[in-house]
Parts: C-alpha cells; structure tokens; sequence
C-alpha cells in the first residue's frame, strides 16, 4: 500500500502521517511538506518538498511516483502572517482572496491531473481532501470569512466535478471532502476562544477518525462531503 499525504508537515497532516504508520504496518508513506523538511525520519515514510499550488512541482512528484493507493491533501490556508479571515466585506483583499484560492483549492485540481493515472493502477484508489464545514453554502449561517469559505466552497465543487467524471473513468476510485472539525493546530489556534467545551479535538483523535471514514468508504459513496463523525454535511 501506497499512501502519499500532501502536506504531512501541517497540524493534521502530520497526525495522519503517523497515525497510518501505526494502522498500516505495510504501508509505504510519501509526505510531503513546503517549507521546512521535518526532522522527523522514519524508514517507510519519504519526505518530499512540495508547493502543491505549482505545476511544475506536482507534475515532478507525480512523475517520480510510480503508483498510490491513498491520496490525502491536507494543506490549507485561514491566514497569513499579514492577514485573517474577513470579518466583514471591507476586509477584503484581493491579494489575500487569491492566495486562499492557491492554497485551499487550485492543489486539489493539480493533484486530480496528475494523479489520477497513478491512482487508476490502485485497486481501491482513494483520494481525499481535507475541507470545512464553512466551505458549505446551506450551512453558512455566520457569514464572513469571505476567502476561506469562497476557497473550500470552490474546492467541494472540484471533488464533485471530479467524482462525476470518475464515475466514467476510474469507476472503483473514491473521492472524498472531509471536515475534520475544529482541531488544535496552528491553524485554529487564533480563533479557539469560542469553541465550546469538548468541540477542540486533538490531531491524533482527528487522523484516527478521518481514517476511520477513508477506510470504510466505497466508491458509491464517491463525491460525498462528511465530517469527523462520518455525518454528510450538505453542500
Ligand atoms: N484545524 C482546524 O480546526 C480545521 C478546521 C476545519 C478544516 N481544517 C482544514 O484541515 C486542513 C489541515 O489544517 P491544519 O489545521 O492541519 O493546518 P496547519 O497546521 O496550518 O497545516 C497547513 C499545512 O498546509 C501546508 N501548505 C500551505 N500552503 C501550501 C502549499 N502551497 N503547498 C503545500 N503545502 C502547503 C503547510 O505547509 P508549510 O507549513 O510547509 O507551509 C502545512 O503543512 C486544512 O485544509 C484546513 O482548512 C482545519
């Protein structure tokens, strides 16, 4: 078994990277991170460095990867150093609008092109993306954070879209969104004053969950939207 985890450096990425070490003890792992290589080395996991948002980058992983069983992408962004998520529509920044779409959804379609061969030779492929329950537009009751919410809404698209034509060209294959709930990594961790008690998971309860829901999904349910718990959010 192949397992390649894009962005296996991040909060949850790398709970997931260790959590499939230990349930998998055949697996082989790809992991790939951007900025920094973790000084974390381990005998079944290969360390790459990635900028998921540039082409050229993801066409050389995919053409040094010879197949895949699990693709997991778990990069994303909610802010930068110079901004948050908008509060209200005078937050606007086109810069920062464009720098979510890079990161939280652009990935996902660079992953499905190149990977999709690699995953054909699977014989349960799946592919997942690690989305939010605010990329839902009939959940979205609160408002604002114009750019994530736009980036994860505009990702769920890309993993139906995709799982449509699936259905047509890679028919055993599962595609899955996944809201990991409200996790204490460093991307939560400005906005975690209000999560209410017992709603801030850890990492590792997360990774065990989200693998839970990867393993027992079936290419009927290929397309779906699900949280932690397993529940379907609607789009
Ligand atoms: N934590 C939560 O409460 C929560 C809630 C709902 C949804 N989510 C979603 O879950 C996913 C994982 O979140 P997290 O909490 O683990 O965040 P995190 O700890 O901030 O990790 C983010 C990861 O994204 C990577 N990344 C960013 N831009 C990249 C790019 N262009 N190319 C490659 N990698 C890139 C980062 O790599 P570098 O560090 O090397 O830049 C890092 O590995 C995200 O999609 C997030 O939206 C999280």
């Amino acid at each position: 078994m192949h397992i390649v985890i894009i962005g296996g450096n991040g909060g949850i990425g790398f709970a997931m990277l260790q959590h499939t070490l230990e349930r998998f003890p055949e697996a082989q792992i790809t992991a790939t991170f951007r900025r920094r290589r973790p000084q974390w080395p381990h005998p079944r996991v290969n360390w790459q460095s990635l900028d998921a948002s540039n082409e050229d980058e993801v066409r050389r992983l995919s053409d040094t990867t010879d197949s895949v069983d699990w693709l997991i992408n778990c990069i994303g962004l909610l802010h930068s150093a110079q901004q948050g998520p908008e509060k209200n529509i005078n937050a606007l920044n086109a810069e920062f609008f464009q720098h979510n779409m890079m990161v939280n959804t652009l990935p996902m379609l660079l992953l499905a092109k190149y990977f999709t061969p690699l995953l054909k030779r699977s014989t349960a492929p799946k592919f997942a993306a690690l989305s939010a329950r605010v990329g839902s537009i009939s959940d979205n009751r609160l408002g604002g954070w114009y750019s994530y919410r736009a980036s994860k809404a505009a990702l769920n698209m890309v993993v139906k879209t995709l799982s449509i034509e699936w259905q047509r060209t890679l028919k055993h294959g599962t595609l899955l969104v996944l809201h990991p709930g409200t996790t204490d990594t460093a991307l939560s961790a400005p906005f975690q004053a209000n999560v209410p008690p017992g709603k801030l998971f850890t990492p590792a309860y997360v990774a065990q969950q989200l693998t839970d829901i990867i393993t027992n999904a079936t290419p009927e349910q290929s397309g779906s939207f699900l949280a932690y718990d397993g529940q379907t959010i609607p789009w």
